[in-house]
Order: C-alpha cells, then sequence, then structure tokens
C-alpha cells in the first residue's frame, strides 16, 4: 500500500498546520487525498506559508489554542479524525530565555491536552508527537542519540520537549497499550530549512530577508555547523510513521529518529556558498572582527531504527537540499505572479520522484 492507499479519504487533524511545517504537511497530505483539519493559534506574518499559499481556502481551518484544552478536545469530538499529528509548539530556543513559562506551558500543557483529546476521541487510530532532537540529555559525544537515550535539555525549549516526549511515554505506557484504539508514538527531528520559513534569528530565513532587499547579509557566525535539512524530509518519515501506526499497530509506538544521514553537517558559510553557486544575485559579509569560537559538538540522531523498520531516509543531498531550499525562496518572492499552493505541489512530487529514483519506497 502506497502513502495515498492509506491516506486517501481519511481525516486528518494536524495541531500547528498555521506554522512551517504544519502548513507544508497540510498540503502534502491534501494531496495524497487526505481531509485535512487544523487547529493552531492565527498566523503571524503575511509571509507565512499559511498565508501565501491560501491554505485556509483549502482545508479545514480552526483558530485555537492547544493550552485550552476543553476546546481541543471539542474540535477533535466534532472532527472524529482517523490521524492526529501534534506540531503546535513555540519551537524557538531563543524566546524560550524571554519567555520560559509560555514555553513550557504551550509544550508541556499542549502535549498533555493533545493526548487527552485524542483519549476521547475514539475514532483517532494513530497519533504522532513532533518533538526535536533537542529532547535528548546532550553528553557532547559524536555519536547519533539513539531513541532509548535519556531525555534531557537545558535550555528552557529543550527542556520542554524533553518533557513533552516523557508526558507522550506516559501516556502510551499508563492509557494506550491498554485501552482506546489509537497506536502512538513520538518523532525527533532536526533543524530544518526550506521556502515558507520566516521567522525571525534563523539563518536561512535572515538571508533571504536580506536578499530581497537587495541587501548583502551580515553572517555573524560563519563557522557553525548545522544538520541541514530540507522540510519535506522530517514530514516523509512522519507520514510513513503514522501510516504504520495505522495498518500495523503498536509494534510502531515510541520515539521514532528523523535526521540526517551522519555525514551531512556543512557550515553556514558552506551553505550560503552552496547557495550563491545556484544564484550569485546574493552575497554574505563576514565581519572582520569574527573568530572561530569552540563550539559544542552538534546533537546527532542515530535514523537506524526508521531506516530498518520504516525504509525511512533522507532522500536529498546537500546541493539538493540547497538547490530545493533556494527555489522555495524564490517561488515565496515571485508570489505576485506565482500560485503558491500549486509551486509547493510541484516540488513535493520532485520530491517524491526523487526518493523513487533513489529507491527510496514508501510503502506499507
Ligand atoms: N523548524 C524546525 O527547524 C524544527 C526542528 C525540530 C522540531 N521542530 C518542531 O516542529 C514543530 C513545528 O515547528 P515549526 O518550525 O513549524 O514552527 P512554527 O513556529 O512555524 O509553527 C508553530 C505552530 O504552532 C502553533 N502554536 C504555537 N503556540 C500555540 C498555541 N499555544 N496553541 C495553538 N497553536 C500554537 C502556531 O500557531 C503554528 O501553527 C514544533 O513542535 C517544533 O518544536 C521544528
Amino acid at each position: 500500500m502506497s502513502l495515498q492507499d492509506i491516506y486517501r479519504g481519511k481525516k486528518v487533524l494536524i495541531t500547528g498546520h498555521t506554522g512551517f511545517k504544519g502548513s507544508w504537511m497540510a498540503i502534502w497530505l491534501k494531496e495524497l487525498g487526505a481531509d485535512v483539519y487544523g487547529y493552531a493559534l492565527a498566523p503571524q506574518s503575511e509571509m507565512d506559508n499559511f498565508v501565501i499559499c491560501d491554505l485556509e481556502k483549502q482545508i479545514n481551518h480552526c483558530e485555537g489554542d492547544v493550552r485550552d484544552g476543553n476546546k481541543l478536545k471539542d474540535y477533535f469530538q466534532q472532527v472524529q479524525p482517523d490521524f492526529a499529528f501534534h506540531l503546535a509548539a513555540q519551537p524557538l530556543v531563543l524566546l524560550s530565555y524571554q519567555d520560559p513559562l509560555g514555553t513550557f506551558d504551550t509544550n508541556l500543557m499542549g502535549t498533555v491536552n493533545f493526548w487527552e483529546a485524542v483519549r476521547a476521541t475514539p475514532s483517532v487510530k494513530a497519533a504522532v508527537n513532533v518533538t526535536t532532537d533537542k529532547c535528548y540529555d546532550n553528553k557532547e559525544w559524536v555519536w547519533g542519540y539513539r531513541e532509548n537515550d535519556p531525555m534531557g535539555g537545558k535550555d528552557p525549549y529543550s527542556a520542554s520537549k524533553g518533557c513533552s516526549e516523557l508526558i507522550t511515554n506516559s501516556y502510551l505506557e499508563s492509557f494506550f497499550k491498554t485501552e482506546g484504539t489509537a497506536n502512538i508514538a513520538s518523532a525527533r527531528a532536526g533543524n530544518v530549512i526550506g521556502g515558507g520559513d520566516w521567522a525571525l534569528d534563523r539563518i536561512i530565513p535572515d538571508y533571504f530577508r536580506a536578499f530581497k532587499k537587495g541587501e548583502k547579509l551580515e553572517v555573524r557566525n560563519p563557522y557553525a555547523t548545522r544538520p541541514w535539512q530540507h522540510v519535506l524530509e522530517p514530514l516523509s518519515g512522519y507520514l510513513n510513521l503514522g501510516a504504520e501506526l495505522f495498518v500495523k499497530g503498536k509494534e510502531f509506538s515510541g520515539g521514532w529518529n528523523f535526521g540526517p544521514e551522519d555525514m551531512s553537517n556543512y557550515t553556514v558559510q558552506e551553505l550560503i556558498d552552496e547557495i550563491l553557486e545556484l544564484d550569485s544575485t546574493g552575497g554574505y559579509n563576514i565581519p572582520s572582527n569574527t573568530v572561530k569560537l569552540h563550539e559544542a559538538i552538534l546533537l546527532k540522531l542515530d535514523i537506524s531504527k526508521a531506516a530498518n523498520f520504516l525504509r525511512w531516509k533522507p532522500v536529498l543531498s546537500f546541493k539538493e537540499t540547497v538547490a530545493f531550499t533556494l527555489k522555495g525562496y524564490q517561488d515565496d518572492i515571485k508570489i505576485a505572479d506565482l500560485n503558491l499552493y500549486q509551486a509547493r505541489l510541484k516540488q513535493i512530487e520532485e520530491y517524491t520522484e526523487k526518493a523513487k529514483q533513489k529507491s527510496i519506497q514508501w510503502v506499507i
């Protein structure tokens, strides 16, 4: 069975559908033939992917706060979804230092309310909580973290996501293993990039904001390395995981890593240089007083479990990741003469085609 066979005609409820990942996921699911329902706060800017793709007209959209457990539960009862994906969160590390209370409130109680809503809605057969690679206790070692490594997190965002994982595991052990019909899991992925992300204080959105204004970006952290991943990579993991939970059941419960390949860490400078190889009209400056500081060893995800049991692995090489990302932003910038929804669909189709060419089969 293909992803289309599984999701076609099913009701899928996504929390956080007005955000970067959630909006791409809504488009992909709609393309697979699902009936998509979203619950989230209103989009934050006119450039949000949700807005520029005019998603409000394409899917069922409900504005609501995940901290409002009753409203979320009522929405689940009204929709009676087959699948539920929890992406609504306060996702920024910097903001979590400014607002730890709001971050913990949204990321912890939002998760509790999500699982309470799933528990109260027997139509849900498969549900996935989306967290992050930062949920692990970072021991600064060079090996990838496995799903059974301890949770941790020093900054409020990372700690809140470690807690969200613990909450999910507690609901699994206490309720979903013994009662109800939902099979549940959590998904951990790293930093993602792609068209439609205009969040503040992220290097790629910052680069394209400067590019739009005809300015050069001042890169203060050129030597920082990151595990760059296109947004479609973790989304293909979430969709596969949801499908396996739906078709095969509880053996797919628990945590799953959806990170990049081991050797795919590049510096910020290498990433921007790669963009400039493809489109030399942008540019950047490195301030003359920049020094190469010691960086904490990057937290890496071991993806053997997903590769072995879900047959999932990243599809795009570093060069392809950059090309997909650049195309996404070029589409965003041409907004006036482009149907952005169709442009996103085209990228999803190209990504799916590349997966086929590389013999990555998303079938159950
Ligand atoms: N973007 C990344 O690089 C990345 C990396 C790892 C994990 N994640 C995780 O993926 C998920 C989605 O991230 P994103 O980058 O799309 O973030 P985003 O900020 O673009 O979107 C967040 C979504 O959550 C919603 N939301 C926030 N607070 C809410 C509340 N109180 N009630 C209801 N909805 C609320 C927003 O309205 C929005 O729809 C998050 O759980 C995030 O932690 C993201």
